[in-house]
């Protein structure tokens, strides 16, 4: 017992340096708390250090072979049985904020929850579970304007991009992914890729590409020389940045969370979707940070399997074999000063003195049905393509020979959980 206390103590110490040293908002205090002392320890904790909140979590176990595992666990549920003491909602408790999650979420006990956070815990908590199910996130199909090297827009397939639906459709059927649920957005270039399944799918629009504003249909090249600082501003802090009239991938992130929390609730999905949105759903499975989240590399053609696992996902990756551009634009290496250039955080709100004159949010002319925009006169230069070799988990082994389009450090960056 006072080993196990002398570890919550240190535990404690690092929530405190999280949240005091390290800018860290919300910390999850991972442990059983079985006992009234031991809450009580936690409580006093949050109130000598001014910490307004408090949560409890559910219990952790590190990896061992499974039926020790199994055996230890039981054997531990006995241990607390002897001490458990459980929260008390009507009398002892009734002051304290918690929610009790009771037979891994067959029900649940919401006490005093106070504020917006608290509230999304809750939400969080009632949304996600532990059977097993694998989250298949691809692109789609390369468009016209991925050739041409245009952002945005409402684009047909390619050639090349009809190919890939035909091997996403083998790609499907060889790996018996019957029971499978696709999702797209509401762009044509995922619709068509979807179509050539041959499956029922449904369209989400919150599913659709980061929207670019007054830089829709152009190439990077045409961004730069027209709204230079535009380009500059974006290069300095991409996650912040909001295109004039457009989104940032802040914005995304935000307009993603149904999608997220319906992923958590369902069994397997497919996800057809874009490289912006992509990167955002990878960068929440994989725990990336917002700086990493916009330079996420993923390429066309190529599937992620995402399988969550204890303590993170499990991550397959399948080039299907249908060579298409390049559409990833790396970090730039010397970033521009930021005397220079306005900082993108000073965006966020539409309308401050920073912003550009288009801040007004128009709604896309271009879901399916409408005609796109005005196609521009001039197709721009193709951006540089980047070939390497790649060597990284079982999966990927096994498809090695067409894994031809990663570096290792790509893949890693790409995989990592
Ligand atoms: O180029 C394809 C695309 O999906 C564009 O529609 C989108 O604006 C872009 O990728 C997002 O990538 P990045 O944030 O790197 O510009």
């Amino acid at each position: 017992m006072q080993i196990r206390k002398q570890f919550a103590l240190v535990a404690l110490e690092d929530v405190k340096a999280y949240l005091d040293e390290e800018g860290g908002q919300i910390a999850v205090f991972d442990a059983t708390n079985t006992t009234r002392e031991r809450r009580e320890l936690i409580l006093n904790f949050a109130k000598n250090n001014s910490y307004k909140d408090v949560k409890v979590s559910s219990p952790d176990y590190p990896e061992r072979d499974r039926e020790s595992v199994m055996e230890d666990f039981l054997k531990r549920i006995e241990c607390y049985k002897v001490t458990y003491q459980p929260l008390d909602p009507d009398e002892h408790d009734n002051n304290l904020s918690f929610i009790q999650v009771i037979n891994v979420g067959r029900r649940f006990l919401v006490n005093r929850v106070q504020d917006y956070i608290q509230s999304k815990i809750v939400y969080y908590l009632m949304n996600i579970h532990v059977h097993s199910h694998s989250i298949y996130l691809c692109r789609h199909g390369e468009s016209h304007y991925n050739v041409e090297g245009r952002i945005g827009g409402d684009s047909e397939l390619s050639e090349r991009g009809k190919q890939f639906s035909a091997a996403l459709k083998g790609f499907v059927e060889e790996h018996r992914l019957s029971d499978l649920k696709v999702w797209t957005s509401q762009l044509r270039r995922t619709i068509q890729t979807a179509e050539e399944l041959g499956v029922p799918y449904e369209q989400w629009k919150i599913l659709n590409e980061i929207d670019a504003g007054v830089c829709e249909e152009m190439s990077y090249e045409m961004i730069k020389e027209t709204y230079p600082e535009e380009f500059a501003m974006r290069d300095q802090d991409k996650y912040h940045y909001r295109y004039p009239g457009g989104e940032s991938y802040q914005d995304l992130v935000q307009r993603l969370e149904p999608v997220i929390m319906e992923l958590e609730r369902q069994g397997n999905v497919l996800v057809i979707c874009h490289q912006a949105v992509m990167r955002c759903l990878l960068a929440y499975f994989l725990d990336k940070s917002a700086d990493d989240l916009p330079y996420l590399k993923c390429p066309l053609h190529t599937v992620l399997k995402l399988t969550p696992v204890a303590y993170g996902c499990k991550v397959d990756m399948f080039d299907l074999k249908v060579g298409a551009v390049n559409t990833h634009r790396d970090r730039p290496l010397n970033k521009v000063s930021t005397d220079a250039v306005p900082p993108a955080f000073l965006r966020r709100n539409s309308f401050t003195p920073l912003s550009s004159q288009d801040q007004i949010k128009r709604p896309r002319l271009y879901s399916m049905g409408n005609p796109p925009q005005a196609r521009m006169s001039q197709a721009p230069t193709l951006p540089s393509m980047q070939f390497s070799e790649v060597s990284e988990g079982a999966e990927l082994l096994q498809n090695k020979d067409s894994l031809n389009c990663f570096s290792a450090s790509d893949a890693d960056e790409c995989v990592r959980s």
